[in-house]
């Protein structure tokens, strides 16, 4: 049977890959997140030459030496490097990916991550944490767009992961060729808390418990803080030693233990629950290995889902008896919870009136319709209104 998070750090090289040379892999975005999971990647006896890409020399120059002397405490010897690019610059962007050629890409670059809102004085915060997360899509689309142009321009064909809100930047850039192959994080994040408590209720080691989620960014983001979908739709199947017993548990109850027995750390603290997300999905593809992982934005498809890692391909795995119709349209519910009414066909994206009302409220942003080509000007609005909207709502001391 798989397990969801074959990720902890061998003691010795484990069987894998028979070919011993050494995987090629860059992470693009130097902040909280890219590296989390770059530090983590060197922490292993596999051959890895890894790559930490960001455009704050001094940043990028720290972290590395950080994680390289770390490595080397602990015993473990990849090659470790450093490059810079601006992620605007795209023609930069492909130089630095045709010169380091890897093999697979984790992307972990956004202009404003999820986290950043809630650095506003507390009354405001809350008043903009009920847009949810659609209308925020522009700062985390963009960047991820620019990189899978310069992926193109590169003539390099990794594998590409990415962390910036898969479950829709993926779907829309898919309209256009354009959609790393999968995501982290978000539905993965809850997978580890939803076995530790059926492991539990059952009195059985997590090992023997496989459970398989299909849920989209705002059930993720609702489940460990309430421990429900709320009017959106998820999919859970729980199999025991390989056999199904869904229909056996009382899940509403189970659910509602992770915001109380099983609630953990959040904040940038605790993205270290996304890292381990990461790394679930980019050890194995690193090592040659297969797993059952959860991953949003699977070869473009809309929200999150459970995913075979086979022979270094992403396949959707299903729960048992669930239909890829079923699994869309649950996805589709967690979508328009989210903010997002549609992604249309050409990339065009139509967010959800409500959502979009407290954005215009607060921020004075207003955008009931956004094509692909206005992306750009979109996030540098949201940006630039952010900035203002801080300097408004900041107490003066
Ligand atoms: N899927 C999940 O479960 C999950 C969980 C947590 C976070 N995330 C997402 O992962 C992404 C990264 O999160 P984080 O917390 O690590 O954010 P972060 O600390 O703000 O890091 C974002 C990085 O992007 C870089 N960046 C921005 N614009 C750039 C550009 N033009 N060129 C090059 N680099 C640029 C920033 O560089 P500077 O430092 O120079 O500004 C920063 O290092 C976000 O989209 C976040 O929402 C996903």
């Amino acid at each position: 049977m798989s397990t969801a998070s074959p990720s902890a750090a061998p003691l010795a090289p484990p069987a894998g890959r028979a070919d011993e040379t050494p995987r090629r892999i860059m992470v693009l975005g130097a902040g909280d997140l890219g590296r989390r999971a770059f530090h983590e990647l060197a922490h292993s006896h596999r051959p890895r030459d890894l790559q930490l890409v960001g455009r704050d020399e001094d940043t990028v120059v720290r972290a590395t030496n950080l994680t390289r002397f770390c490595a080397a405490q602990r015993g473990y010897t990849p090659t470790v490097g450093h490059a810079l690019t601006d992620l605007t610059d795209v023609a930069r962007t492909a130089e630095r990916i045709a010169a380091f050629r890897p093999d697979i890409l984790f992307l972990a670059a956004s202009y404003q991550s999820w986290w950043v809102i809630s650095t506003l004085e507390q009354a405001a915060f809350r008043r903009l944490y009920a847009a949810n997360y659609g209308p925020w899509l522009p700062m985390h689309l963009v960047p991820v767009m620019k990189a899978m142009e310069a992926v193109r321009f590169s003539g390099v064909e990794p594998l590409v992961v990415n962390a910036a809100y898969p479950d829709a930047v993926h779907p829309v850039l898919h309209t256009v060729g354009l959609s790393p192959h999968l995501g982290i994080g978000n539905v993965a994040n809850n997978v580890p808390g939803i076995t530790a408590a059926v492991a539990d209720e059952l009195r059985r080691p997590t090992r023997e418990v496989e459970v398989r989620l299909v849920a989209h960014h705002y059930v993720s983001h609702r489940l460990s803080r309430h421990g429900d979908s709320g009017p959106a739709e998820m999919g859970l199947g729980v199999r025991v030693d390989g056999r199904d017993v869904t229909d056996e548990l009382d899940l509403p109850a189970l659910l509602a233990r992770l915001p109380e027995r099983y609630r953990r750390t959040g904040g940038l603290p605790g993205q270290a629950m996304t890292a381990a997300s990461a790394l679930s999905v980019l050890e194995p593809l690193a090592d040659g290995r297969d797993a059952l992982v959860h991953a949003p934005g699977t070869l473009g498809a809309t929200g999150g889902h459970p995913v075979a890692l086979r022979s270094g391909e992403p396949r959707i795995d299903l729960p048992d008896g669930m239909t890829a119709e079923q699994a869309h349209a649950i996805n589709l519910s967690g979508q328009v919870q989210d903010g997002i009414t549609e992604i249309r066909p050409d990339g065009t994206v139509v967010f959800e009136p409500a959502s979009m009302a407290v954005m215009t409220a607060e921020l004075g942003y207003e955008c009931a319709e956004m094509k692909l080509s206005d992306a750009e000007d979109r996030a540098r609005e949201i940006s630039d209104r952010f900035a203002a909207h801080r300097t408004r709502t900041t107490p003066t001391p």
